[in-house]
């Protein structure tokens, strides 16, 4: 698949720069580009060589709705972790079927809002299993099972295993078939997640190796999903390389197909992939406001604080970052090492430590690389600040405004007495 390697030669920004959406739709500001989204699903869509394979997109990444119709088009199914993701898919034209609702810990009330609608539920604890056979004695559910392997970036993101909240155990299936019999629920399907970001084949593998094993004793499956958490490179500038899509088709696809053998009886299978889709496909742009030197450090102060992209204060997370300079990428000197801060009132508000960067100044405008999951959806209001707007570039090159930056108003909707 095509490697976003930089930005000028894939042309991002299409008929547009840095510069011209900064000065068209405000700073900071989320960029998406179409074309490489559509790239990613379908690469997406080649892990495995297996018929009955779908891709469910986990709206958690990014929730846009324009982005949302795109991933559709693309063929793709969608997983919810609330009842505000089933509304969102709902709104871009998703349908109850094509929806898989993976909730953790929740009320009777949000049970009941995917059950209204018919769509598949998965529990992830014997007491929530429980609660869903009170509501609805008789139906078919799914059950998230905990593989006990778990991988990630950072382990407030490892899923599976002994220090995760997630899942049933292997050692409670016996306690859930006997919940399962009591209230006449059916085991249509199965899910896992082992957790996010994995840069090779072999956790996922081997964490589908042990869930197909478990997934054998459950006569009625219509569906077993393996779950997400397909990483991306996000040090590309310095070489890093991608997850081998080809090499995880090649052991996941015998696997697949002996399971189907021993299972018997046709079988789907799906994935759950959320970073995968999106990550690449979006830029955050921002503008450089002030430096300070305080002799220890060369801070260059910008719009870009952890309430617009959180990821590097809470998981050390490393975005790539190419600066530009009146709308072309400044590329003249040397490097030297610069600590890229934003605007909000805490020291760990650090977008990147001792960056080596050419020698930012004022009105220079930051890309900050691979934002487009975990970016806009974690963003916040911290300091009543403004969510920031998001523009799409179409695949003809055209920039369209997809959500508005929001206003003060927004900071006081839902206020009483103001
Ligand atoms: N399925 C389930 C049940 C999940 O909990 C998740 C992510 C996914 C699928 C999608 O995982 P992905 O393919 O995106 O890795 N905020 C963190 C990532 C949190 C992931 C939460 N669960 C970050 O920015 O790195």
């Amino acid at each position: 698949m095509t490697v976003i390697n930089f930005l000028e030669a894939e042309r991002f920004f299409g008929s547009e720069n840095p510069q011209s959406l900064v000065e068209a739709f405000g700073s900071p500001l989320y960029v998406y580009n179409e074309r490489i989204l559509r790239t990613c699903c379908s690469a997406m869509q080649s892990i495995t060589s297996y018929p009955n394979f779908k891709v469910n997109y986990s709206v958690k990444a990014n929730a846009n709705p324009a982005l949302l119709r795109i991933i559709r088009e693309e063929g793709l199914l969608a997983d919810a972790m609330s009842p505000g993701e089933i509304d969102v898919l709902e709104r871009a034209g998703y349908q109850p079927e094509e929806i898989f609702f993976i909730p953790n810990n929740v009320s009777d009330d949000e049970l009941l809002f995917a059950l209204d609608r018919g769509i598949t539920i998965s529990l992830d604890s014997l007491d929530q299993l429980e609660r869903l056979g009170r509501l609805a004695p008789g139906a078919n559910v799914a059950l998230r099972v905990n593989p006990g392997i778990g991988a990630g970036h950072h382990e407030k993101v490892i899923t599976a295993g002994k220090k995760t909240k997630f899942g049933i155990n292997a050692d409670q299936l016996n306690e859930a078939r006997s919940i399962l019999a009591n209230h006449h629920l059916t085991v249509i399907g199965l899910n896992q997640h082992i957790g996010s970001l994995f840069m090779e084949p072999e956790p996922f593998i081997n964490a589908a190796r042990v869930f197909f094993e478990l997934a054998l004793s459950f006569p009625d499956l219509r569906f077993v999903d393996l779950g997400g958490g397909f990483g991306i490179p996000y040090q590309k500038q310095s070489g890093e390389s991608r997850l081998d899509l080809l090499a995880l088709n090649q052991m996941l696809t015998p696997l697949i197909e002996s399971f189907v053998k021993d299972y018997g009886q046709p079988v789907q299978i799906k994935t759950e992939p959320g970073r995968y889709i999106v990550a690449e496909c979006g830029v955050l742009l921002g503008t450089v406001q002030a430096n300070k030197n305080n002799g220890e450090t060369a801070y260059v102060g910008t719009d870009l604080g952890f309430n617009v992209l959180a990821r590097p204060m809470l998981y050390d997370s490393w975005h790539d970052i190419v600066p530009y300079r009146r709308g072309e990428p400044l590329k003249t000197g040397d490097l030297t090492p610069q600590t890229i801060v934003g605007n909000i009132c805490e020291t760990g508000d650090v977008l990147a430590k001792n960056r080596a960067l050419p020698q930012l100044q004022h009105d220079d405008i930051l890309a900050v690389l691979d934002a487009g999951a975990y970016g806009f959806v974690m963003s916040s209001n911290y300091n009543n600040r403004l969510r920031p707007a998001e523009v799409l570039i179409r695949q003809d090159g055209s920039a369209s405004l997809i959500r508005r930056r929001e206003t003060f108003d927004d900071l006081v909707r839902g206020c009483l007495d103001v």
